[in-house]
């Protein structure tokens, strides 16, 4: 039995330019040869499954945390375009990097800004659709040491670079995506210290976020008013928090992070998106612990866990999509995809997050396109490249390319513009957390 998709649904993958093109400097670059023999000591500090060590770079060896060269998409991206053709897919959505379009303030490098009319070209020539990222997380040196998004000019510097992409690639694309969940880099730059930002706390994480919304609508400005028939939108990490028990404490506790983990920055934004992007991971199961608070807000089963350690929980996508209901907006599931160097889930994994997708969509959820994360192994941040997000393979040392066995069952999906249910018994206990479909 197939079930199908609306028609017109898109199927596709997401990229990052930091985390694929290799060769950049930005802030990210800089701050991962600072933090590289760190991460690595740290990284020694625990135990690793075999098959992790044994794999280049492993996350004991310092290079794991450069980005460097990354995939070398940036010269090879005709080739990875090819590859996503030749799986049916017929959207993709990259990031342009900032610190290349504008590598000193106000100075626009035009070479850089041909590469990316390139790129989106090649997606064309291949009738594929781009969805343009303009900010995944990194930024220009020259803006870090402005201060980043504590400058209170940060979203005027930020609207005239994307005034400037969008003259320069509107008639290029049609699907903008202004900001990739800002809130996760406010939560590790900002609040928790943790990734590249001088300072911590609960005023600057305040400050950058109102920032960001500032550069959000300031940037939706631009792009309408140059080109008016453009499509806006976000890509916002959703979390589902689930409580244990429906008791007083862990109902409070859930509403409470559920309006500030998934709605409060959509409403800073208001009015001014026509679609909802969806990156969706994993949920949290809220159990109030009076003796650790924070332990409250996550008490997981983890009966399966990503190659990260993310509870693999294909029924939250289901919840935040009915969630997502209410702003009558079109959703596009901008991101979903799962560490798995041995490929042992991850073809269940889209299948599973897809039949709940459907089970919304019969239940009047505008979805309308899956963006897997991601097409390639790349660099996952600040955990560096052993992580395997990809479809393909990515071999380090000599930047083979070659599809995992996911990258086919995922072709057929996009094929048939559905999945297909074996046996539905077998097929709709849907494992990995999802026995309740
Ligand atoms: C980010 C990606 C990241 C992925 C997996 C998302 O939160 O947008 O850049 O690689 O999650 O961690």
């Amino acid at each position: 039995m197939l079930l199908k998709f609306p028609k017109f649904f898109l199927w596709g993958t997401a990229i990052s330019s930091h985390q694929v093109e290799g060769g950049n400097f930005n802030d990210w670059s800089e701050w991962e040869k600072q933090n590289a023999k760190y991460l690595a000591r740290e990284a020694g500090k625990r135990s690793w499954p075999a098959y992790v060590l044994n794999d280049y770079p492993n996350p004991l060896q310092e290079e794991n945390y450069i980005s460097g060269r990354a995939c070398d998409h940036y010269n090879r991206y005709e080739e990875d375009f090819d590859i996503a053709k030749s799986l049916n897919h017929n959207v993709h959505r990259f990031s342009i990097e900032w610190s290349r379009v504008e590598p000193r303030e106000g100075e626009w490098d035009q070479k850089e800004i041909e590469h990316y009319k390139n790129v989106l070209r090649a997606l064309r020539d291949r009738n594929i659709e781009p969805f343009v990222t303009l900010w995944h997380w990194t930024n220009p040196v020259w803006f870090a040491e402005k201060g980043a998004w504590l400058n209170k000019k940060a979203p005027f510097y930020f609207a005239r670079y994307v005034e400037k992409v969008v003259n320069e690639l509107g008639d290029l694309a049609n699907f903008w995506v202004i900001l990739n969940e800002p809130t996760v880099l406010i939560l590790n730059c900002y609040w928790r210290g943790l990734w590249p930002s001088r300072k911590n706390g609960f005023l600057v994480s305040y400050k950058a976020l109102n920032n960001l919304a500032m550069a959000h609508n300031l940037a939706y400005e631009k792009i309408i008013f140059l080109k008016p028939q453009s499509r806006i939108g976000i890509a916002y990490n959703f979390t589902c928090f689930e409580a244990h028990k429906e008791n007083f404490f862990n109902k409070i506790i859930k509403y409470f992070a559920d309006y500030l983990n998934n709605h409060y920055f959509l409403e800073k934004i208001k009015g001014k998106l026509h679609f909802i992007g969806c990156n969706y991971y994993f949920h949290n199961r809220i159990k109030f612990n009076l003796f650790h608070p924070v332990k409250s807000l996550k008490d997981n089963e983890n009966k399966f866990v990503s190659g990260i350690g993310w509870e693999i929980y294909p029924e939250g996508i289901y919840h935040i999509l009915k969630d997502l209901k209410k702003y009558n907006l079109p959703v596009y599931i901008t991101e979903n995809g799962v560490a798995d160097a041995r490929d042992k889930y991850r073809a269940d994994f889209i299948k599973n997050h897809l039949l709940w997708t459907y089970k919304a969509i019969g239940e009047g959820v505008d979805v309308r396109g899956y963006f897997h994360w991601s097409l390639l192994d790349n660099f996952e941040w600040d955990k560096g490249f052993w992580p395997r997000f990809g479809l393909v393979e990515v071999d380090y040392k000599t930047m083979e390319r070659k599809m995992r066995q996911s990258a086919f069952e995922y072709a057929k999906i996009c094929k048939n513009n559905g999945v297909i249910l074996n046996t539905p018994e077998a097929d709709t206990s849907c494992r990995y957390g999802a026995s309740k479909y």
